[in-house]
């Protein structure tokens, strides 16, 4: 059965200002992220964390912001162009099979996952693709919504990131959100 991806409409609420009250992305991201690292996004949506990634890598660093749908990457742009940011972001367009990042093997410091493991149809090979484009011992930081995604659920998830090669190495309850820290460990 198809999974329920997150409209357009909501992709503008969630990259309202206001949600820095809930979110904080230099908080949450500034210990993992340092500048000249190449980050990806994946479910960037509008851009919420992106921006502030972008801010983070700095002037040689750079934001890769994977999304399914275009109208989510076209307002990233705009986002990213009035920020002046535009130089450190890339954008791909991927599908429900495939993240599309073979141009990237071994190439990533770090990724996060927000919101979006929930959406996606083979999680499997979500977590095996990202495998192949993140360094060892790197970082993928998974966040998922307690409103759509259960702690047994959110238990699958992790164990399947773990049968892809990564360990669990933190994790973080809130009222709203489950979280987890996953490091890349070598298995070949
Ligand atoms: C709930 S939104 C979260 C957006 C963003 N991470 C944030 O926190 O603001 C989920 C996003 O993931 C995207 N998405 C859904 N399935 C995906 C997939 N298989 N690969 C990449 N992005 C996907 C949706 O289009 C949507 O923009």
């Amino acid at each position: 059965m198809a999974k329920h991806v997150c409209p357009v409409w909501v992709g503008h609420l969630l990259a309202s200002p206001l949600r820095k009250l809930l979110n904080n992305p230099k908080s949450m991201l500034g210990k993992h992220v340092i500048k000249d690292m190449i980050v990806l996004d994946i479910g960037c949506a509008m851009g919420f964390f992106s921006l502030p990634l972008a801010e983070m890598v700095g002037a040689q660093g750079k934001v890769i912001c994977i999304d399914l749908q275009e109208k989510m990457l076209e307002t990233i742009k705009k986002r990213a162009y009035k920020a002046g940011l535009l130089d450190r972001i890339e954008t791909y367009l991927c599908s429900q099979d495939s993240l599309g990042l073979k141009g990237f093997s071994d190439k990533i410091d770090f990724v996060l996952a927000f919101a979006v493991v929930h959406e996606v149809q083979n999680a499997d090979k979500f977590f095996s693709e990202i495998y192949e484009a993140i360094k060892s011992n790197r970082s993928l930081l998974v966040e998922e919504p307690k409103l759509h995604v259960s702690k047994n659920d959110f238990e699958i998830t992790v164990s399947l990131a773990e049968q892809k090669g990564f360990k669990a190495i933190n994790r973080l309850c809130t009222f709203f959100d489950r979280t987890v820290l996953l490091q890349k460990q070598n298995i070949h």
